[in-house]
């Protein structure tokens, strides 16, 4: 289960044989799309994530149920292919929009790394998000920082 999150950030610019036209170009009503999926997919993370985090910093009673839900939601989400959302030329400073750094495609990117990072991260948060409330706590820092690794190195910081 956990190749599919790496898998599509890795294989983004390789797997793209299927879109590229005729005339071997991505048109930019395809890079708007892949670009809007991305980011919702993203907004999907950060709705669960809440959850966890506002039962974390004692802002909502812990709930097990809800809090196996939530981290439940964001392990499936990292199964979804998402090859097609990184397509090359959907760069921060190839399209406007997009605040995904150019690194992301560079040679020697670890994207794949922070993504493995990531799926570990949640994969340990499902398995005690229902025990109690300091096993939570204790699972938020490191999933927290795994998104927060993966922006600060590849994503446009917030002026
Ligand atoms: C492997 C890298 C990576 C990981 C892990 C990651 N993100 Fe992101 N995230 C990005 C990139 C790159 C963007 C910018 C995408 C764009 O603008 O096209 C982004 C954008 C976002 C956005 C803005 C979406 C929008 O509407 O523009 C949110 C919110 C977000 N991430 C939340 C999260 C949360 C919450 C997690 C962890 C649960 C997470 N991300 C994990 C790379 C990552």
């Amino acid at each position: 289960m956990r190749t599919p999150v790496l898998a599509g950030l890795t294989a983004a610019a390789v797997s793209i044989g299927a879109l590229v036209g005729a005339d071997g170009h991505i048109s930019a009503e395809q890079i708007e799309t892949s670009v809007n999926a991305r980011q919702s997919h993203m907004q999907l993370y950060s709705f669960h994530i809440a959850t966890l985090g506002g039962m974390a910093q004692d802002k909502m009673p812990y709930d097990a149920a809800a809090a196996t839900a939530a981290a439940d939601s964001i392990v499936a989400l990292t199964t979804l292919s998402q090859s097609r959302y990184w397509l090359p030329g959907s760069d921060s400073e190839s399209f406007e929009g997009s605040r995904a750094l150019p690194a992301i495609w560079a040679e020697g990117s670890d994207v794949g790394d922070k993504g493995a990072a990531f799926v570990e991260a949640a994969l340990a948060m499902q398995a005690v998000a229902g025990t109690d409330l300091d096993a939570l706590k204790a699972a938020m820092g490191p999933l927290g920082g795994a998104c927060g690794d993966c922006h600060r190195n590849y994503r446009v910081r917030n002026e």
